[in-house]
């Protein structure tokens, strides 16, 4: 297995099988030297960087019924909350002083906010925040709309594919929602010149080795500029309630082999990570990850945006989280910086 993800290094491709191989047969052993694999060739591209992405969860709103999703439709259970432009904005605000020089626009697909709306949002920030880099995680959209966006002068785009495999993208949601759709919207978003962040949950219901073998083969193709990938944890509100998580220890893995497939990838070690292991962000900057995406919504609403159980909402203020954070970066080594941290992937990117 050491040889496959020599290869890897190498050529950056594996075929299906390999991929499958790789992932059934990995030993805490085999991680190990991919981990250090990894941390070598990141730390050529982005040396001991790590980039913060200001998140701020505006709605938990959702027209979706995504089976595995604390905020989707059917959910009665939770109180929905959408902030208003001028609490984005503060969000905003107090994150700029804090050194985010990212925000990234997280959200339900929530039918208040039209395209006009984002639009008018979208020119506020951009013009307060000219050194920023503004990202949207809103959902399908169509094409029109998306390109409505970029030219208000929004950056990048999130949308994680979930799954590539259509079959396992259909027993994880409702028949209305598509694999085909999903990497439809990828593609329109990479077209109209968004840098493009994609991902897939880890250990979600029914997934196998082939699943992910097949994600990894979809994202080599994409080429995208971010990959989230988080654990899948479930929700007590929902049918996969009942269902086990994904683990901190395949996760890590993943992270590793997307680090050798995409030297250049912006990886970020998400907060799924962070909720499923006390020291799953570093333990996932160990294996790979360049990327941490602390919280900037009110600290109010954060306990409201559950997608899944025990996502951590720490009652502290943005200051402090940041604060510990440069902390836990600190002492595996890292540091955080204030920078639009842009994907070395491509000249596209370049601010506009
Ligand atoms: N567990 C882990 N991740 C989840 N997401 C949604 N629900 C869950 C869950 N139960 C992820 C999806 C989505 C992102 C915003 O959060 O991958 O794209």
């Amino acid at each position: 297995m050491k040889k496959l993800i020599d290869k890897l290094k190498k050529e950056r491709h594996l075929e299906q099988s390999e991929w499958t191989d790789l992932i059934e047969h990995r030993t805490p052993e085999l991680a190990d030297y991919l981990f250090e694999q990894a941390r070598e060739i990141r730390h050529a591209h982005y040396g001991h960087d790590i980039y913060i992405r200001g998140l701020i969860e505006f709605t938990n709103y959702c027209r979706n019924d995504c089976f595995y999703c604390g905020i989707q439709r059917s959910n009665t259970h939770i109180c929905r909350y959408r902030l208003s432009e001028d609490t984005i904005l503060d969000c905003c605000r107090s994150g700029y002083e804090l050194g985010f020089r990212t925000f990234v626009l997280q959200g339900g697909e929530d039918a208040y906010y039209t395209d006009e709306r984002m639009v008018h949002l979208i020119r506020e920030i951009k013009s307060l925040f000219p050194d920023c880099a503004l990202t949207l995680s809103i959902g399908e959209k169509s094409e029109d709309s998306y390109r409505k966006f970029y030219e208000a002068g929004a950056d990048r785009y999130l949308l994680r594919h979930e799954t590539f495999n259509h079959e396992h993208y259909s027993r994880l949601h409702p028949a209305e929602l598509s694999a085909a759709e999903r990497q439809n919207c990828l593609w329109n978003l990479k077209k109209i010149g968004y840098q493009v962040g994609t991902g897939f949950m880890v250990g979600s219901p029914w997934q196998t080795a082939t699943n992910l073998a097949e994600d990894m083969l979809f994202i080599e193709k994409l080429q995208p500029h971010m990959v989230g990938i988080g654990p899948f944890i479930p929700h007590h509100d929902t049918i996969f309630a009942g269902e086990t998580a994904g683990t901190l220890e395949l996760t890590l893995f993943m992270l590793g082999l997307l680090r050798l497939m995409l030297p250049k990838v912006l990886l970020p070690a998400t907060t799924a990570l962070g909720t499923i292991h006390p020291h799953g962000r570093e333990l996932g900057i160990l294996a790979g990850a360049n990327v941490v995406m602390p919280n900037l919504s009110p600290r109010d609403n954060r306990k409201q945006y559950a997608l899944y159980d025990n996502k951590i909402a720490t009652g502290e203020e943005a200051a402090e989280g940041k604060e510990k954070l440069v902390q836990q970066m600190e002492a595996i080594g890292y540091h955080v910086v204030t920078a639009r941290g842009d994907s070395l992937m491509s000249a596209d990117h370049l601010p506009k």
